[in-house]
């Protein structure tokens, strides 16, 4: 069994970080979300990984590499442009052959791992399976229709009018079947093929399409308040460790994980929170459920429920909070007088000034 992992898409959410940076290479916990998707399906036993990769695509390369280090073996699959799901796998053909594969979507979170699902298609072997999970907002999701006994009639994308409240998770699970599927079907009106309408394909043709509905926790980390929350959740499992040099002055309060390199002085920090390497903080506050990144600066400020790129600093200002900060940034006071706000602002940035 191989697996394939999409990481492409312009990660329109979350903008202004993604103008720079891939978004499934945003961190969680100061790792990058991909890395949890890679873990998960190292973890079911599958080595043989392609990546569709897109504009980011070095950057991706720079961060996965040859997949070594995550106990994989990594192909890159370059995707000319964003244009849908069922054309990474159209694309990966060559890569996946006549192999069952899981494909992930590298920026959906999944707590849990998928090695049971996995196993159970593996003894099974259904032509496809599919993930879903009850959200609030199905109009934002593929959404499955299920008969009196839960097999799957129909799917749609992003419906106007959800058939019901169940929304495709990015995990499938799909034989070679799926191949002529996605050669078959036509652009949606957002001109992408999509994988959504593949697997209808194969509904239509009385292939056995199964599916599993998890009452776990799952995201997709496309917009910052998701990436919070997934933040939250993943900083609530962190084993504390406090390697960092720590003052007498400081207190540290609740699960905490302070790099060997990070130096923390004359400042309170209450987790769940996360320092990488290289990161300083000083006479400040940091409260729950933030991760700082490496060689972040924290001085004289507060700062909590918020996830710090690497080298940024924040410095004489209280209180961020609930804020995804890129690489580089500054964050200062503007002097007294005039009482006024500076801001150099990348585009489709959101600011919110509380005053
Ligand atoms: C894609 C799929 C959708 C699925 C979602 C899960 O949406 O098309 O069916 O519910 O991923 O994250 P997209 O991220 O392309 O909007």
């Amino acid at each position: 069994m191989k697996a394939l992992v999409l990481s492409g898409g312009a990660g329109t959410r979350l903008r202004p970080i993604t103008h720079t940076s891939a978004k499934q290479l945003v961190p969680v916990a100061n790792k990058p979300v991909l890395f949890y998707g890679l873990e998960a399906i190292a973890e079911a036993g599958i080595t043989e990984v392609g990546i569709v990769v897109g504009d980011t695509a070095e950057e991706i390369r720079a961060a996965v590499g040859d997949g070594s280090e995550l106990g994989i073996e990594v192909t890159y699959i370059p995707q000319e442009a964003p244009l849908g799901l069922a054309h990474a796998v159209l694309i990966a053909e060559d890569f996946l052959g006549e192999d069952d594969f899981v494909m992930y979507l590298g920026d959906n979170f999944i707590v849990g791992g998928i090695s049971g699902l996995v196993d159970e298609f593996r003894a099974d072997r259904p032509d496809a399976q599919i993930l879903l999970t009850q959200v609030s907002n199905p109009k934002a999701f593929g959404v499955a229709e299920l008969d009196e006994h839960g097999k799957v009639i129909g799917l749609e994308e992003k419906p106007a009018h959800p058939k019901s409240d169940l929304a495709l998770v990015g995990v499938y699970l799909f034989t070679p079947a799926i191949h002529e599927a996605v050669r078959s079907i036509e652009p949606s009106w957002r001109g992408e093929l999509e994988i959504t309408h593949a697997i209808q394909w194969l509904i239509e043709r009385d292939l056995h399409v199964r599916s599993t509905t998890i009452y776990g926790y799952w995201k997709d980390t496309g917009n910052v308040t998701d990436m919070l929350e997934v933040n939250r959740t993943v900083l609530e499992t962190l084993e504390p460790a406090l390697d960092g040099e720590v003052d007498e002055a400081s207190e540290i309060i609740g699960r905490v994980q302070i790099h060997q390199t990070a130096k923390v002085s004359g400042s309170r920090i209450v987790g769940p929170a996360i320092i990488g390497p290289g990161a300083v903080i000083n006479d400040s506050y940091v409260g729950p459920f933030t991760s700082i990144s490496e060689n972040c600066r924290i001085e004289d400020a507060e700062v909590e429920y918020s996830i710090l790129l690497k080298d940024s600093s924040i410095v004489g200002v209280r209180r961020v909070e609930a804020s995804l900060i890129g690489r580089n940034v500054e964050i200062t006071p503007a002097p007294r007088v005039p009482a006024a706000h500076r801001l150099v602002i990348g585009d489709y940035s959101k600011v919110q000034i509380s005053s």
